[in-house]
């Protein structure tokens, strides 16, 4: 019978870019999803997208675009990050999904039928223009916080969720579950400081917006934002369709990942609809400690965020994941700096992995014409590095199994450093001076490859680019790749080792300190250049008459090889022949969300090969604090001078 395992992440607002504090929850769950795939479970890696809510409502109203329009743009950004990040999730749910809005309005309307959901009155202080309840504690000079106004008391009919009703049963199920709230101090607080001073029923519907899951049984009335995202764990495994097969199959979710703050909707909230609603409870919620700047909490609203994309271009995907993995105890809260991230990757991946991988398979090359030997001498060295290969994977098990990810790291790599140690105290360099001493030169070529094979392994999970080119590089066989063969030593047999690229290169840490601040900083650079801009200098009607600006339509558009930040874009010029134009935007947009789309081309631009290929033109794009958009001029006939 084969062994499930069912993991998620929290499904993410798509109210802005993501930044790498949330990349941190994802890549986590990402790893242990490997992991359990590499033991043989059947996995499914759940993520996703929490697409309801005033807040979303009122950013789409701001930007002249519906709810749906405003999110599917940025959801495609948050998948393609994931895809950057190397992501290896089953199910991607959107709360917009159809087969998600029904099965909540099953959710809630069968609570309500149980009469576990009530229609009370909701009663507040209410401030008129901006259509807000706010409580006592959350006025500001007794007026209402968001636009200073008087509020005066008021109350409007809203459905409840009974919670205090499930108080104590939660408290009994923590106290008979102890491996439910991970880590165990977050338990305590949630008994502490939410169910002892006593649960109220909790507002679970709407009426001051509607982009959200209708009641279906009263109109105007929308369901409560996390009754709808909390949902979303069982109705993306078919709870409540008509195919709930992975419902039947998966839950209950073996773990779902989440940060501290959240930790309290799926420990009291969570628990509660679904004792209300007769179903299973998951099996352990891991509330994660946060990814702190020096100022504080990374938040779009401080401007202090650090974009993933940036840091991935720069180091490459793997030092990334192996720096949120490795630099902070998983529960506890750590500060990201810049040069944390630079050391680790100098100290841990250049100089003891990168190192190591290079030196051994550049010696293979040397001394064996890269080629592993057979004929081998054991050397006095050989015992302990076997001993501590062999005993590793069930260290790195042991910690993964608790997810302590960066004692895991710690642990595999003793191993990298051990091996390090290894080549010092054989010195084959030495040993390859003498002709007598070759077949001890040839069992260390081969104790260096066999523990990096397993090295290799055993990083997959965490970096799995890394560790599928180091296989490469060793030339190891699938079975020698797979997890189980990392407690097995002496799989390696006669296999050739070929030259690569540095797996990374050291970076000078001043140099590139100075440099990140900058590529890390584009809102702020704007800002300044907005303070101070500096318009070009004048020129005449006729000097800007020479410019030739047309309308045309993006008939087609493809990535260019080779070269990450250029798109190829096929356009209609209105002239009858297509007009090809390289354009620097890959990293803003995705070739499907420009196709169809008017853009405005300088059309007597003198053509320039831009990698291989030959740009006539240039289009039109701003530079904004969110990166790069691009002008669409919508409605206009492709050739129309603009003038
Ligand atoms: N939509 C809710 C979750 C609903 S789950 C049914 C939400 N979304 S979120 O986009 O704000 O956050 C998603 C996850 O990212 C949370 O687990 C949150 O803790 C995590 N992080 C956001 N910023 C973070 C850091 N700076 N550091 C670590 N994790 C952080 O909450």
């Amino acid at each position: 019978m084969s062994k499930n395992f069912y993991i998620t992440t929290p499904i993410y607002y798509p109210s802005g870019k993501l930044h790498i504090g949330h990349s941190y929850t994802t890549v986590a769950a990402d790893t242990s999803a490997r992991y359990k795939r590499m033991q043989g479970y059947d996995v499914m890696f759940l993520t996703g997208t929490d697409e309801h809510g005033q807040k979303i409502e009122d950013k789409a109203k701001e930007k002249g675009v519906t709810p749906k329009e405003y999110v599917d743009e940025i959801v495609a950004g948050i998948k393609e990050l994931w895809s950057l990040l190397n992501i290896s999730y089953d199910k991607f749910i959107r709360t917009t999904d159809d087969y998600h809005v029904d099965a909540v309005k099953k959710i809630f309307k069968k609570l309500y039928e149980s009469g576990d959901i009530y229609k009370g009155k909701y009663e507040g202080l209410y401030c008129t223009p901006c259509e807000s309840f706010w409580t006592e504690s959350q006025l500001v000079d007794g007026k209402c916080p968001d636009c200073g106004r008087e509020v005066k008391p008021a109350s409007e009919e809203a459905y409840f969720f009974k919670l205090s009703k499930y108080a104590d049963r939660l408290v009994e199920y923590y106290e008979a579950h102890p491996e439910f709230i991970q880590p165990v101090s977050r338990k305590n607080e949630m008994i502490n400081n939410f169910i002892k001073p006593g649960l109220e029923d909790l507002c679970v519907s709407r009426t001051s917006f509607t982009w959200g899951v209708p009641v279906d049984f009263d109109p105007g009335h929308i369901v409560y934002v996390w009754v709808d995202a909390l949902s979303n764990y069982i109705t993306a495994m078919g709870y409540g369709s008509e195919d709930d097969s992975n419902y039947q199959k998966f839950w209950p979710a073996d773990i779902h990942l989440v940060g501290k703050e959240i930790v309290r909707f799926h420990t009291i909230i969570w628990p509660a609809m679904l004792m209300a609603l007769d179903l299973p409870l998951p099996k352990k919620v891991y509330g994660h400690g946060w990814l702190l700047l020096e100022g504080g909490k990374m938040s779009k609203s401080k401007g202090n965020v650090v974009a993933p994309e940036v840091l991935c271009e720069r180091y490459g995907v793997d030092a990334i994941r192996y720096y949120l993995l490795r630099e902070i105890p998983f529960g506890s809260d750590g500060v990201f700096t810049n040069e944390a991230l630079i050391n680790r990757i100098n100290s841990d991946l250049a100089n003891d992995l990168g190192n190591l991988v290079a030196r051994s398979t550049a010696m293979v090359n040397k001394y064996f014409g890269g080629s592993i030997p057979k004929e081998r001498t054991a050397t006095e060295f050989d015992d302990t590095i076997i001993q501590l290969a062999e005993g590793t994977k069930q260290k790195v098990e042991q910690y993964l199994d608790n997810l302590e990810y960066s004692s895991a790291l710690t642990e595999l790599f003793k191993l990298v450093s051990r091996t390090n140690k290894y080549i010092d105290e054989t010195a084959p360099w030495t040993l390859a001076k003498n002709e007598a001493d070759k077949d001890k030169l040839a069992d260390v070529m081969y104790v260096l490859i066999e523990a990096i094979r397993i090295i290799a392994v055993l990083l997959s999970p965490f970096m799995p680019a890394t560790s599928e080119a180091i296989l490469k590089q060793i030339g190891a066989c699938e079975h020698c790749s797979k997890w189980e063969s990392a407690a097995k030593w002496g799989l390696i047999s006669g296999e050739n080792v070929t030259t690569a690229a540095p797996l990374f290169p050291r970076i000078d840490l001043e140099k590139e300190l100075a440099e990140l601040e900058a590529a890390n900083k584009p809102a702020e650079a704007l800002q300044e250049k907005a303070e101070n801009i500096a318009f070009l200098d004048e020129i005449s009607i006729d000097e800007f008459a020479k410019v030739d600006l047309r309308v045309a339509k993006i008939k087609a558009c493809e990535p260019v090889k080779k070269a990450k930040k250029l798109l190829k874009l096929t356009l209609d010029d209105g002239s009858g022949k297509d007009r090809i134009v390289a354009s620097g935007i890959a990293q803003y947009y995705t070739p499907d969300q420009l196709i169809g789309k008017n853009i405005i081309v300088v059309a007597n631009l003198k053509p320039a090969v831009l990698c291989g290929v030959e740009s006539c033109g240039m289009i039109l794009a701003a530079d904004t604090a969110d990166g790069v958009k691009v002008i669409f001029p919508e409605g206009i006939p492709a050739g129309a001078k603009i003038r």
